[in-house]
């Protein structure tokens, strides 16, 4: 018997071809997320989940007896509880590497927006509310010979680092562990404490895992240390940023300027932050390319058959459950 699958977004032909022809599968059809009773109803007998966009809770792991791999697919796994599933011998994977360069594409995009006045012009050409060249209209800042500060330097910011080098950037990079030099040398990448970081950045991109850690990283006093002219990137996890403290920076312009692809409370945005000009907003689509997602897919369900059938997958983010 072919063991049960269920993937709880439409994926591409390919990657359900894959899948089918080695298990019994079943496709939430909407391109939305499934209610917590909707999800548990789907994987009762399941014993494979590819989960994307869903929330794995331990709620869940308790109405699935079977479940023995959730493949997630996407890079970042807060939406799913790995201690609940490590606790149940459940096999957890990710999507690493497929989607660096694609989504550091989005954070400089961000960056540039930013610095730019993008969405600002382009609102103000739409609206009808350019009647005359000015020599002061929307005067962005430089990027050019700029600082680039990194928090974190995992692959995806050594990938922004690399954009930046493009623009002749000083890149600067804070990260729990220094980097070795090789690779400081091959990103052309200095380390600098925190507050180095903070203070010496005009962009701050931030690139770090949302961990208990992480959890508000960056909050009112950091803000109080960066430059006025400074501005905040963030496509890694909004709850990485109080966003209140954020929007109250912006407003008291301690900061210039942010560009915003993750919010803490998504898809809910702070109703300030839809107000301020200084702002670019994007709905978490870093990964968001036809390409990546085909790749992201492809790699959660090889991840996933791995599993099943007893092999190591490629992207193992428990190991514990492959030892024991
Ligand atoms: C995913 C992401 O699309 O990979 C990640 O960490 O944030 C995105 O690429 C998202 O997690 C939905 O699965």
């Amino acid at each position: 018997m072919k063991p049960k699958v269920f993937v709880t977004r439409p994926l591409p032909n390919p990657v359900i071809e894959m899948l089918a022809a080695r298990c019994d599968v079943q496709v939430h059809p909407e391109d939305a997320p499934l209610k917590a009773e909707q999800l548990a109803a789907a994987c009762r007998d399941a014993e494979g989940l590819l989960a994307v966009g869903a929330r794995v809770s331990e709620g869940l792991l308790a109405q699935a007896p079977h479940l023995r791999v959730v493949a997630n697919c996407g890079v970042g796994y807060d939406n799913i509880d790995v201690a609940a599933c490590t606790a149940r011998r459940i096999v957890v994977t990710n999507t690493p590497g497929v989607l660096t360069e694609t989504t550091a594409d989005l954070a400089f995009a961000l960056l540039m927006a930013a610095a730019r006045r993008l969405a600002e012009g382009d609102r103000f050409v739409r609206e009808g509310r350019w009647q005359r060249w000015e020599w002061k209209l929307l005067w962005g800042a430089d990027i050019f010979g700029k600082t680039l500060g990194l928090y974190g330097f995992g692959r995806i910011a050594q990938a922004v680092a690399r954009r930046g080098r493009g623009f002749s950037m000083r890149i600067l990079y804070h990260a729990r562990h220094r980097a070795p030099e090789v690779l400081e040398k091959e990103v052309g990448a200095q380390f600098v404490d925190r507050s180095g970081l903070l203070r010496e950045s005009d962009f701050l991109s931030l690139h770090v895992p949302l961990t208990p850690e992480t959890e508000h990283l960056i909050r009112a006093e950091d803000f109080a240390l960066m430059k006025p002219g400074a501005f905040l990137i963030n496509t890694a996890r909004g709850k990485v940023v109080d966003e209140e403290a954020l929007v109250q920076a912006l407003k008291a312009r301690k900061i210039a300027g942010a560009g915003l692809d993750v919010f803490e409370h998504e898809p809910h945005v702070h109703p300030d932050l839809m107000r301020l000009d200084n702002v670019v907003l994007m709905p978490h689509v870093g990964s968001a390319t036809a390409e990546t997602r085909l790749k992201m897919a492809l790699l959660a369900a090889e991840n996933l058959l791995a599993a099943l059938e007893g092999r190591r997958p490629p992207n193992l983010v428990n190991p514990e459950t492959f030892e024991l």
